[in-house]
């Protein structure tokens, strides 16, 4: 079933997201027919464009950054004729009377009413002034036909977290308002609930009694690009781990839901931030680890430290990796350790998680049986593989019992030829149809900030650091691998595929 025929504005029409990913994704979700049968793109900024030169940049973007490739002309052209340009100060009235004449017109050439879409793709300065000019849109019915999504970041600590979820919550009902996490809408994220929650036989060892520990990885090859100015505000704690980490973490971690209602989903993801063991003073010092990025070499190029990045203080103290230990308090999890660490310019790109189960009980083989001996583990690869492994130990063939680990593997490569969607076309279409349960909710956002503020005003409070502490291209601060070392295990790295492959 399509979604309602839909207004969709886009605040930030003419930046980045909106070129790289809001565009190519609407673009590929009318390819494969998703699209309502009636709708239109409103693209809102202060650049003076044309309908004409709008649709021109926006066909440069998707030529260059969607997955579908470049452009087919004539399916292009009937898309792009939806697409119209609103030349625009966010903090005029005027802007919202135009965007009102546009609904209202639409509305009587499409004879019924269509669902209002606002995606916010502006800086968190803005969100104030938008959404409080959205709200005076005067169109019928208009608490069933608004939605708002917002782009990260939710505040840079809780209590603007708060604010920003009190000023939401006071113009829009919870069930309006989108908050976009797009980690949540990768195919191989999504899978976790499939993976869990569809199969019998995973979830009676999915505990404290069978998981030994947990890790969650999701390491940049790439630095800060021309992010620095945002990037030096905000750092490795508050950009990846508060939001995209926490809430693998999440799936990873949450009890069975009843059903795969969006609430009922987001019910349980929330309980696993309430249960996640505070940070005191002693847990930031043992448990928390943090790095910034040196200049160096990479494939052979010279690349800048992060203190000489464009847009970045000198000498600055943020964070460009961040790795940390919880625990999470409830009776399936209790003394499981989850180990999650994130950064930019290291030696890979992979987003991964790392499952490893208790070894086995009684060892009936002698040691020398075993090559190299390897605990039973399950990885999950988000990226840029997409596959499931299951490491099991296995007699290798031949006269002698010698034993080596082997992977079941379930790749999406394989298994699934047709490409999958990009994460945004999965949430935008969620948006049109109105599902939130890939979306969070604002009680999840301020549990993850309440969890890191400890470890965020501890970090900003201890200025005197060592920084930058990590090579380019290397795994990151040599002290990240003490922290986990110290408990025995090791960061579970992919084998690394040739550098030109990696991108
Ligand atoms: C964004 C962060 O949310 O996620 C970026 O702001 C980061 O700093 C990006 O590079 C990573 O996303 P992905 O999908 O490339 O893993």
């Amino acid at each position: 079933i399509k979604p309602k025929p839909t207004v969709f504005t886009i605040f930030g029409g003419t930046g980045d997201l909106a070129a790289r990913k809001l565009i190519p994704a609407l673009y590929n979700l009318y390819l494969d027919g998703y699209m309502p049968a009636k709708f239109t793109i409103v693209g809102l900024g202060r650049t003076d464009y044309d309908n004409q030169k709008f649709r021109e940049i926006l066909l440069d973007g998707i030529n260059k950054f969607s997955r579908s490739g470049k452009a087919d002309a004539a399916k292009w052209k009937v898309f792009s004729s939806c697409i119209q340009y609103l030349q625009s100060d966010a903090k005029k009235d005027k802007t919202y009377q135009d965007l009102e004449a546009i609904i209202k017109e639409k509305d009587q050439e499409w004879g019924e009413e269509s669902n209002i879409i606002h995606y916010l793709s502006v800086a968190p300065q803005f969100f104030p002034i938008i959404s409080k000019g959205v709200a005076t849109i005067n169109i019928e019915n208009k608490e069933q036909r608004n939605r708002i999504v917002i782009e990260k970041p939710f505040g840079h600590d809780l209590d603007s977290a708060k604010e920003l979820n009190k000023l939401l919550q006071s113009l829009f009902d919870e069930t309006q308002i989108y908050r976009i996490d797009h980690y949540l809408g990768k195919e191989t994220v999504q899978n976790m609930m499939a993976f869990r929650f569809a199969n019998a036989l995973f979830e009676p060892i999915w505990n404290r009694n069978y998981i030994e520990h947990v890790q969650i990885s999701v390491t940049e090859d790439i630095g800060v690009e021309d992010r620095g100015g945002y990037y030096d505000g905000s750092g490795a704690l508050k950009d990846m781990v508060q939001n995209h980490i926490l809430q693998v973490l999440c799936l990873v971690a949450m009890e069975p839901p009843v059903s795969f209602n969006a609430d009922e989903v987001r019910n349980r993801r929330v309980d696993v931030l309430r249960a996640i063991r505070k940070f005191g003073h002693e847990e930031v010092k043992h448990n928390t680890v943090r790095g910034q990025y040196a200049s160096g070499w990479v494939a052979g190029e010279e690349v800048l430290g992060y203190r000489e990045e464009k847009g970045v203080d000198p000498n600055s103290n943020t964070e460009t990796f961040a790795a940390l230990k919880f625990f999470i308090d409830n009776w399936r999890w209790q003394n499981v350790p989850f180990y999650v660490r994130t950064g930019k310019r290291m030696h890979q790109k992979a987003s991964v998680i790392s499952i490893q189960f208790k070894d086995v009980p009684h060892p009936i083989f002698p040691i020398e049986a075993s090559e190299s001996w390897q605990q039973n583990r399950l990885i999950i690869s988000i990226q840029p593989e997409m596959s499931i492994r299951l490491q099991v130990q296995a007699k290798r063939p031949g006269l002698d019992m010698i034993l080596n680990p082997v992977d079941m593997v379930f790749n999406y490569d394989g298994t699934y030829p047709a490409e999958s969607p990009e994460a945004y076309e999965t949430l935008l279409l969620d948006v049109m149809e109105g599902d939130q349960t890939l979306f969070m909710r604002a009680d999840q956002i301020e549990a993850a900030w309440e969890l890191l503020m400890p470890v965020v005003e501890n970090w900003e409070s201890r200025k005197s650091i060592n920084f930058p502490n990590y090579a380019a291209d290397s795994w990151g601060p040599e002290i990240a691998e003490a922290l986990i070392a110290k408990d025995g295990f090791h960061w579970f790295t992919m084998p690394v595929k040739n550098k030109k492959d990696k991108k």
